[in-house]
């Protein structure tokens, strides 16, 4: 464990000076180590809101998938995953762009209605018309992931290498909202900021609206019978949105306990073999914020094993397109806790982690080569070290 951390601060600080680095929590669903009171606080408030059972007196529904961030986000801790998949829906308009279907709600479709709604004949969301495809996204954990809202946007460019300049067969290009801004958060690296998914997710998965998505929508677009949504909107504030993000954005990266000196060796025998089989080259080990106002996550190195960027993994894996990703195109997913984990990659479709890398086309078809092409003895010291991280 020393030696680890040891050669890995001697290779960061070749590369970045002496940054620090964010400190691991002690358990999976702490905050990150190192806050003031008043963070912790804020973290704290920001639990009991992302924890909360919203009534629909409060605004919940009239459609919504469930009431409570922590309906989803909550094995093996809060802030960590759950069984739901939430479907989504597109298809290519004539001139090739990728059509979210927006208004339809293909964006999210909502499989729960509220008790007056369903007296209208109303359940759910049904499949619009117009789709071509349909994805079903499993619910990603959310620890670690306040230093990747922290990356400066000219740090994701010049990651980018969209035309693989470098030849290496692994090009990462820059994800996209729907407004055109850069991407970072969801599957398809369609969503800007910590804050912006928080007000999305109170919008497409809870049916509340907020300051960003005032306007409630209804069945598939079409518009809500009247009485069927009594809360004024936004019917959340400003404040409890920002507390939830806080919370989000606090939670620290999963612990690593200290293994035996003998998984110790494996370990970083395996760490050797995720980079020499090119696996980092899109699940980078660290990323490093800009400033931050929260002191422990200001100007740090953080792990997070994803380069945030969009890459090709071939049509084995194809699901929906989205503003900045053709269908087969993914964001890296982070590798932070996946032993705590037991099914991988977007649609939980891998049961285990040799799967999931067996899984891996396109763009990371030599680093899946690579890998099969290991001894056993080898393969299992690769896995070993996923399942540290
Ligand atoms: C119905 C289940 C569900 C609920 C409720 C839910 N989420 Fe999620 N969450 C998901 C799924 C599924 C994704 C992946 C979506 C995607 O990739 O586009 C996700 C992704 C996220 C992400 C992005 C993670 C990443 O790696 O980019 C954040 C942040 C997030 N959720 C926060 C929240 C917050 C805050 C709430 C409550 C306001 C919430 N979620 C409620 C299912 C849910
Ligand atoms: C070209 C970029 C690229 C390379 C190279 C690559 N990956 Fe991935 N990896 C991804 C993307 C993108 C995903 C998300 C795919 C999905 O969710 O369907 C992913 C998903 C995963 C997952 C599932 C994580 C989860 O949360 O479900 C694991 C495990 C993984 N990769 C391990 C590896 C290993 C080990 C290697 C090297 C043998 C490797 N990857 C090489 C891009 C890459």
């Amino acid at each position: 464990m020393l030696a680890r951390l040891v050669v890995g601060g001697v290779i960061s600080g070749a590369i970045s000076g002496c940054t620090r680095q964010v400190p691991e929590a002690q358990a999976l669903g702490d905050p990150v180590p190192g806050l003031t009171d008043d963070e912790l606080a804020r973290f704290e408030a920001g639990r009991a809101l992302f924890d909360r059972v919203f009534s629909v007196e409060e605004g919940t529904g009239p459609l919504f998938n469930e009431n409570q961030c922590s309906a989803c986000h909550t094995v093996p801790a809060v802030g960590g995953t759950g069984e739901q998949l939430v479907i989504k829906a597109t298809r290519r308009r004539g001139d090739g762009s990728c059509d979210i279907l927006a208004s339809e709600s293909g964006e999210n479709l909502r499989r729960q209605a509220t008790p007056v709604l369903a007296r209208h004949g109303i359940e759910r969301d049904t499949l619009p018309s117009a789709t071509a495809d349909i994805a079903t996204f499993s619910v990603p954990f959310l620890f670690g992931l306040g230093a990747a809202d922290l990356v400066p946007e000219d740090a994701l460019r010049a990651a980018a290498d969209p035309d693989d300049a470098d030849g290496d067969g692994i090009s990462g290009r820059v994800g996209l909202t729907p407004d055109g801004r850069v991407g970072r958060f969801g599957r398809k690296a369609d969503v800007a900021s910590l804050h912006d998914f928080t007000h999305l997710a109170f919008f497409n998965e809870m049916g509340i609206t907020t300051t960003s998505h005032p306007v409630e929508r209804g069945p598939n677009g079409a518009p809500l019978p009247p009485g069927t949504d009594p809360a004024p909107d936004p019917e959340i504030d400003d404040a409890s949105a920002d507390l939830i993000t806080d919370f989000v954005r606090m939670l620290a990266p999963p612990p690593r306990p200290t293994p035996t000196p003998d998984a110790a060796a494996l370990i970083e025998r395996g760490e050797a073999l995720f980079t020499a089989t090119g696996c980092a080259a899109c699940h980078t080990p660290h990323v490093t914020t800009g400033p931050s106002a929260v002191a422990a996550l200001d100007r740090v190195r953080a792990r997070l094993y994803s380069d945030l960027l969009l890459h090709d993994l071939g049509p084995a894996l194809a699901s929906t397109c989205a503003p900045g990703a053709s269908e087969t195109e993914y964001r890296t997913a982070p590798l932070l806790g996946l032993a705590a984990r037991r099914s991988y990659l977007h649609d939980l479709r891998a049961f285990s982690l040799e799967r999931a890398i067996e899984l891996h086309g396109g763009e990371a078809q030599g680093a899946r080569d690579a890998f099969a092409a290991l001894s056993v003895l080898d393969q299992q010291a690769l896995l070993r070290f996923l399942r540290s991280l």
